[in-house]
């Protein structure tokens, strides 16, 4: 990156003033901005300064200082800052920005300024004999997916080799630089990979929300303070799966049992075992009754929220007091028609429904120490 200055006296002209075209322009461009604002507009016009001479001369930096009434310095910061400013006469048909930062640079960009110096000048900033061409080496100009790259006045030209670039300046110094296409110089869109789309490539379906199944509320089973410590329906098996690599070893033959693919291979969860026929036999269970003027209010039987009560009250079950009398076989049948894995028994249910069939909620805090739910 070289020191940017302005350009010594000799190439300074006497003056500047915008032509009337670019006088108009000017003024409307200074009203888009907030009384106030006006500075904002300082860039626009230097740029505009530089298309009518082909270079941000010292006189004109002074105009726009003026028109914008901001101190010199102020607008030679800026012309200054920027690479997109030429402080100096630079070629009447093309200046060439060659990106030299790493991405360009690993990608050829040394080859490029050879180029350049080979068919223009051996200098930067020096025009070549016609005074048509000049060139320079400037910092990352937002093309690195595209590197190598070049930039000539507003428009980039990408993925540039040496032979296109000798093509592009050959047509600039013929007037003809209209010709070529800006943008990426080989077989892509824009920043596309080479060749076409490599991800993504298929046509996606959109998720309509009315596909997303909301999960059921699962109903949280409390025991009661004084209820027996649960029990684990886990197999023996599964029971001695203490290391990682013997649980390793289980997973593995379930899923060889199941005949699955090795991508799959996770701990295969447990099916609830089909309940025994006797268990199920229509003789365990328990007699419903037709629902009552009063039916008890069976949520406060910690393990029953809404939809189990509504569930027992389907089978005819309506009171505490029929909970409270179920034998074993009844409530085995209950708990195997509620999928419920032995939680009537873990949660007591009839221990329960004895207490509030008998005395409701103090009872119950007789019993277990505790409000029921
Ligand atoms: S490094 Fe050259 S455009 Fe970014």
């Amino acid at each position: 990156m070289s020191v940017r200055r302005l350009a010594e006296e000799q190439f300074q002209p006497a003056g500047f003033s915008f032509n009337p075209e670019n006088a108009t322009w000017a003024e409307a461009t200074i009203r888009k901005y907030p009384a106030g604002r006006q500075q904002s507009a300082v860039i626009p016009l230097l740029m505009r300064a530089q298309e009518q001479e082909g270079w941000v001369t010292k006189a004109a930096i002074e105009y726009v200082a003026e028109k914008l009434e901001m101190p010199y310095i102020r607008v030679l910061e800026v012309a200054t800052f920027y690479t997109q400013f030429q402080l100096k006469p630079v070629g009447t048909r093309a200046h060439i920005q060659v990106c030299g930062t790493t991405p360009c640079m690993l990608r050829g960009a040394e080859d490029l300024i050879h180029v350049c110096k080979s068919k223009i000048h051996p200098e930067p900033f020096e025009r070549n004999a016609e005074g048509t061409l000049s060139w320079e080496e400037v910092e990352c100009q937002g093309a690195c997916v595209n590197a190598p790259m070049v930039m000539i006045f507003k428009d980039a030209y990408e993925d540039l080799t040496p032979t296109q670039l000798e093509h592009i300046i050959d047509r600039f110094a013929a007037g003809k630089g209209a010709d070529i296409k800006p943008g990426p110089q080989v077989d892509r869109i824009f920043s596309a990979p080479v060749g076409g789309p490599t991800t993504l490539t298929d046509e996606i379906q959109p998720i309509r929300f009315n596909d997303m199944a909301a999960p059921e509320p699962e109903e949280v089973s409390v025991p009661p303070a004084n209820a027996a410590k649960p029990v684990t329906d886990a197999p023996e098996t599964d029971k001695k799966l203490k290391t990682p690599a013997t649980a390793k070893k289980a997973a593995a033959e379930n899923v060889k049992q199941k005949g699955d693919s090795a991508d799959t291979a996770r701990p295969v969860e447990k099916e609830a075992a089909p309940a025994p026929a006797s268990v199920m036999d229509e003789k365990n269970r328990p007699a419903g009754i037709d629902r009552p003027e009063t039916p008890d209010d069976l949520k406060m039987i910690s393990g029953v929220g809404p939809k189990i009560e509504a569930t027992l009250n389907g089978l005819g079950i309506y009171k505490f007091e029929q909970i409270a009398k179920w034998k074993k076989a009844e409530r085995e049948w209950v708990d195997t028609y509620l999928k419920f894995s032995g939680r009537i028994e873990r949660d007591d249910w009839v221990k329960q429904a004895k207490a509030l069939a008998k005395g409701g909620e103090a009872e119950y805090i007789k019993v277990f120490g505790k409000k029921p739910r």
